[in-house]
């Protein structure tokens, strides 16, 4: 599809979003492309065995793709796994060589292996690590090379959550394998995003890190997660944010997505940023 909104305030700027297929990857997507983006989308469309609720489908991001397409911009969508380094870095080259250069990354894609008989499994643990530790820092790794090749420099943007401040687990009875992998992974992307705003300061890529709340998403509206919280009172009580407002919509983190990649965030690197109604006050 052709460009016909270049001249928004990210006209010829191009975005690789991973876990684009729904929630916040998605509403990224269409907010950096009504902001004049081109994008380079990536997601799994397939279940992990340790994740009790149902992850995106290839039709998911069929859909992602036709809401981009109706804001004029273009974009490259393809599946793939963040655990897997030279997929990504396959797809970020046939992006750039489409759209010929990257400004921004957002590393988005994340499961809540906590809830359910799964979560108890080790592979809980396993991959919760594998897919928002290991899979963020391949993320970046993979798109670094396009964004070295930028004479303007970029941003990048790590979707971590409140849980990169404090546990997910609140007691001894919804202690789990996901719990610990999603706490440990969540925190752990806050090193990477100090390793890589230091390392590449000098090269004028800034990085910060994003902790939303509850996002009103599937990853946390569904059968599995009420089930978790009526069972385990007191994680529901963790996740009540201070402001009495209704739950946080995807496309209002891509505000902050937004802010922090373009020209008000310039002077903002090596941030950890919560957004999160105030349920770090607490
Ligand atoms: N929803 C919340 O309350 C909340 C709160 C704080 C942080 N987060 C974080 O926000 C990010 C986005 O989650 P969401 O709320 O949009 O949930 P979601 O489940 O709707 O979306 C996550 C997307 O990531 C994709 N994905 C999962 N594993 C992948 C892999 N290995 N490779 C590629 N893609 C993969 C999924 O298929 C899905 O499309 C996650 O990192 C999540 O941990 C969510």
């Amino acid at each position: 599809m052709t460009a016909q909104n270049a001249a928004g305030p990210f006209g010829d700027k191009v975005v690789f979003v991973t876990g684009a297929a729904r929630g916040q990857g998605r509403a990224h997507a269409i907010r950096f492309a009504e902001a004049g983006a081109d994008v380079i989308a990536v997601d799994l469309c397939d279940q992990i065995d340790s994740v009790a609720y149902p992850m995106a489908t290839p039709e998911d991001l069929d859909e992602t793709v036709r809401l981009v397409d109706k804001t004029g911009r273009r974009i490259v969508a393809e599946q793939g796994d963040v655990r897997d380094r030279e997929r990504l870095a396959e797809v970020v080259a046939r992006g750039v060589e489409e759209f010929g250069r990257l400004d921004f990354v957002l590393a988005n894609a994340g499961i809540l292996p906590a809830a359910g008989r799964q979560g108890r499994d080790i592979t809980a643990y396993t991959d919760a690590i594998g897919v928002m530790l290991n899979g963020v820092y391949f993320t970046i790794e993979a798109a670094l090379p396009a964004l070295l090749a930028n004479p303007d420099g970029g941003a990048i943007v790590i979707t971590s959550s409140a849980a990169g401040f404090k546990s997910v687990s609140t007691d001894f009875e919804s202690m789990s394998h996901g719990a610990a992998g999603y706490t440990a992974a969540k925190h752990g992307v806050v090193g990477l995003m100090r390793h890589f705003a230091t390392s590449l300061a000098s090269k004028n890529i800034r990085v910060n890190s994003v902790h939303p709340g509850g996002v009103a998403t599937p990853m946390v509206l569904n059968e599995a997660m009420a089930g978790f919280v009526a069972e385990h009172p007191s994680f529901g009580e963790s996740q009540r944010p201070l402001l009495t407002i209704p739950m946080m919509e995807p496309d209002e983190v891509s505000e902050t997505m937004l802010y922090l990649c373009g020209p008000a965030g310039r002077h903002i690197t090596g941030v950890a940023l919560p957004v999160d109604a105030g349920l770090m006050l607490k």
